[in-house]
């Protein structure tokens, strides 16, 4: 391995509290391939944005140390790998390095995300309170929308657990990249209504992503998270989709299909008329002979 500065193996992520003099210490990286990636320029077209498998889950751990105060439970990791249900998926993005002490090439996680289906009725009341869910439908442009929302039982969401992006590949739109890929997943599904999520009230980095990104703040959760038992509020931040929107994505995925098709296809066709034009033409030259 080659050497490195000391201080070099430093992280920071603006989802730790700030210390007393308003200041965010540096941490230690815990992930061994985050090692690996220092001092590599990335290339964004070469980034794969893939779901995370089993064999991810020691790296998902690390990652999370590294971009988040809370400890989550072993338990946590294998339940969101494991659960059959579909409950659950997740989006990576990936950055194949070669690996100069194994001599191989290396497949690494430099982003991720980690997300759970919200299913069952009363989408909005369910998920906020009923209070609170007035007060997000107040918030929002489309209201009549939103009320038809709350009236069916069948909807469900996205909600966005937990997202980082190592820090050295911060502001190259990976993050985006992958909500974009959450969000399409959403859209995709007829009954999905939006994607939402929870974030630290003083992690300002992550408020101008979602901002962003186009959430928006629709409501403060009190005293949401506990850090070495200190209480910080929370805001939850929802992106609704609109019919017009999801009927758009619909219309743009449909034509995308048929284009694909089309592609495939027309060149069989053409292959097969040249079969036929080549029989008939055999079978015209046997008859001219028997003849
Ligand atoms: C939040 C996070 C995932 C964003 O990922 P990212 O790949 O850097 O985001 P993008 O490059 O797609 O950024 C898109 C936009 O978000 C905003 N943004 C992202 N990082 C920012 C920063 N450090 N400061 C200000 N704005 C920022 C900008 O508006 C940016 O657009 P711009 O580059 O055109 O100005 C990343 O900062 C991170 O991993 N943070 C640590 C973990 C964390 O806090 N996760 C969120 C928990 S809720």
């Amino acid at each position: 391995m080659p050497k490195h500065k000391k201080n070099e193996f430093q992280i920071f992520s603006e989802a730790f509290p700030p210390n007393k003099r308003g200041i965010r210490e540096k941490r230690d990286i815990s992930s061994p391939n985050h090692i690996l990636l220092k001092n590599i320029k990335i290339i964004p077209d070469n980034i794969i944005y893939k779901p995370l498998t089993k064999k991810d889950i020691e790296e998902t751990k690390n990652l999370h140390k590294e971009w988040f105060p809370i400890n989550y439970s072993d338990n946590y990791f294998q339940t969101i790998f494991t659960e059959k249900s579909g409950k659950y998926f997740s989006i990576g993005a990936f950055y194949t390095i070669f690996d100069e002490e194994t001599k191989q090439k290396k497949e690494v996680i430099i982003g991720l995300a980690l997300c759970e289906w919200i299913n069952g009725s009363n989408y909005f009341t369910k998920v906020f309170g009923k209070e609170s869910a007035l007060e997000i439908i107040n918030n929002i442009n489309y209201k009549e929308e939103v009320y038809s929302y709350l009236k069916c039982d069948d909807y469900h969401c996205i909600y966005i657990m937990t997202i980082g992006v190592l820090d050295e590949f911060r502001k190259m739109n990976i993050g985006s990249n992958i909500v974009q890929r959450i969000i399409n997943i959403g859209l995709n599904d007829i009954l999905c209504i939006g994607v939402f999520l929870d974030v630290i009230y003083f992690n300002n980095s992550a408020i101008k992503f979602y901002k962003k990104n186009l959430f928006k703040k629709v409501m403060t959760n009190r005293n949401y998270y506990n850090i070495k038992g200190n209480r910080y509020d929370a805001y939850s931040f929802l992106r609704i989709f609109t019919r017009k929107e999801k009927d758009k994505f619909r219309y743009q995925n449909s034509n995308l299909i048929k284009k694909s098709l089309d592609l495939l296809i027309n060149p069989i066709f053409f292959i097969f008329k040249i079969i036929i034009f080549c029989l008939l033409f055999q079978c015209f030259r046997n008859k001219i002979k028997i003849d």
